[in-house]
């Protein structure tokens, strides 16, 4: 009986489909199967060490009975790195880090291998996007700390056939390996073009066996598409074990890793980096960097927010001008737009703050990205202080809390950090949820908060941002 040569596989959700469709008869998506290949030998393995465990006589065990015995981590090196990990590399794990190109993911896996060569741990570095020479030119501007040759002792191999560096992993049995990237290896067997969805899933799924009965720590490096998707199907983000994010902006120096998925921590810590020309530097007190440039000018306030389980106090910037266009931008960067266009609904309705005629701008400064609700107060404040073009009221201070759709301050986690973080750095008066416990300006709503930062104007008449829209109206 003959079979068919090729299928049609998803990009979004990896379901395979004999026909082509519009619809992805898995995940729903339109426009996402393409067709490829189908080695029915190489496929039938590959579903069946995606993810799975390794082939061997399994036993039903009662869980009290297993040993449990703690993890042994591996330091990487960068204690930032070992946070977001969860406390280090976890031997036998496959992490999977993601990030646009340029961002530093050849710099940051380079510096994790040299540390751990000169710890004296095994290491191969894979490359399939460079040559040796290339990667050498990277590692002698590497500056490692680690005692030994740096960099220049990591072994690489520049391979893009899968097999290949199988057959090397299996010879030199490292104890940590980079594949830098994903994308470029391909397994011959397999057929078909590298980074196509077969191909990243059955890589994936080879380096997965070994990672498990090697005991090697396996980092692929991954690219992602322009919307900031990692590149591939997502079965590779159920494959692996931690998914890391590396982002930031290209002309600024800050980078910020962060964990989307973490089987051996947790998935809020988020570390900041420096790009210097001697390799990634760990920005360990980035509150003062911050704190010491916030303009303390009107449109900007100092927002104390947590990045996991470690406070950090960032400058959130807004602008607002008048708009010429029927529909005024609103233009993020550093949170999400959604966010954004609740927070100044919320002005508008509970603030007497209207935006309505007026492009908005809002910056976190420093290129950091701010995920959690507390940062809700800082944006409104900075949008209310750039309206009414007044910087703060009073002695330096920062703020932090969620907004309600009902005009209300909501409680956000660790108010007591935020507020000791805050102190540290000599702003007092943080205006923060009610139940934030002392030295807390407490304000349980948002006009509150409004007395609080910009006083006496919220007891007048409407903001000067209205005055705007009714020059234009007039104008029109
Ligand atoms: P790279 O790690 O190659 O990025 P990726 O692998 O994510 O594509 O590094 C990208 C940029 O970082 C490159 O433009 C040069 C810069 N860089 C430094 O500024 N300092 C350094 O020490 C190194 C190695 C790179
Ligand atoms: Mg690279």
């Amino acid at each position: 009986m003959a079979r068919a040569a090729t299928v049609h596989v998803c990009s979004e959700c990896g379901a395979c489909s004999a026909q082509w469709r519009g619809q992805c008869p898995g995940c729903g998506a339109w426009n996402t199967l393409v067709e490829e290949h189908a080695a029915p030998a190489a496929r039938a393995r590959g579903r069946s060490g995606a993810g799975g465990p390794v082939a061997r006589r399994s036993q039903v065990r009662v869980l009290a009975d297993v040993g449990g015995s703690p993890l042994q981590r591996m330091s990487t090196g960068t204690g930032e790195l070992d946070r977001v990990l969860g406390g280090g590399l976890v031997p036998g794990s496959l992490v999977l880090l993601g990030g646009a190109p340029g961002i530093g993911k050849s710099t940051l896996t380079n510096m994790v291998l040299a540390h751990l060569e000169d710890a004296g741990r095994g290491t191969l570095y894979v490359s399939g996007e460079e040559s040796v020479e290339q990667v050498r030119l990277r590692a002698e501007r590497l500056a490692v700390d680690g005692g030994g040759a740096g960099a220049l002792g990591v072994p690489v191999l520049a391979e893009t056939e899968l097999e290949r560096v199988l057959e090397v992993l299996a010879e030199r049995r490292p104890q940590a390996c980079v594949i830098d990237s994903v994308q470029t290896l391909a397994c011959a067997e397999l057929g078909g073009a590298p980074g196509t969805v077969g191909q990243v899933r059955e890589v994936a799924a080879r380096l997965l066996r070994v990672a498990k009965e090697q005991g090697t720590a396996v980092i692929l490096v991954g690219h992602v598409t322009k919307e900031g998707a990692l590149a591939g199907p997502r079965v590779l983000e159920h494959m692996v074990d931690c998914v890391l994010q590396f982002e930031g902006e290209r002309e600024r120096p800050y980078r910020e890793l962060r964990a989307l998925k973490n089987r051996f921590g947790s998935t809020s810590e988020a570390a900041l980096f420096e790009m210097r020309e001697a390799g990634l530097v760990e920005v360990l007190d980035a509150s003062a960097r911050f704190v010491a440039d916030a303009t303390r000018s009107p449109g900007g306030v100092v927002l104390a927010s947590m990045e996991g389980s470690r406070p950090l106090l960032v400058e959130v910037q807004a602008l607002v001008a008048p708009s010429e266009l029927e529909q005024p931008r609103r233009v993020v960067s550093g949170l999400h737009r959604n966010r954004l266009a609740l927070v100044l609904a919320i002005l508008a309705r509970h603030g007497r703050v209207r935006t309505g005629g007026c492009d908005v701008f809002v910056n976190v400064v420093g290129g950091v990205r701010l995920e959690e609700p507390g940062a809700d107060l800082a944006v409104a404040l900075a949008v209310a202080s750039a309206a009414h073009g007044r910087p703060l009221d009073g002695a330096p201070r920062a703020c932090f809390g969620e907004l309600g759709l009902t005009g209300e301050l909501r409680w956000v986690g660790h108010p007591e950090r935020r507020l000791q973080e805050a102190r540290r750095h000599g702003l007092d008066g943080v205006i923060a949820p009610p139940g934030s416990g002392p030295g807390a300006a407490e304000a349980p709503t948002l006009r509150d908060a409004l007395a609080l930062a910009l006083g006496s104007l919220q007891t007048g008449a409407e903001p000067p941002t209205d005055g705007l829209r009714g020059a234009r109206r007039l104008a029109a």
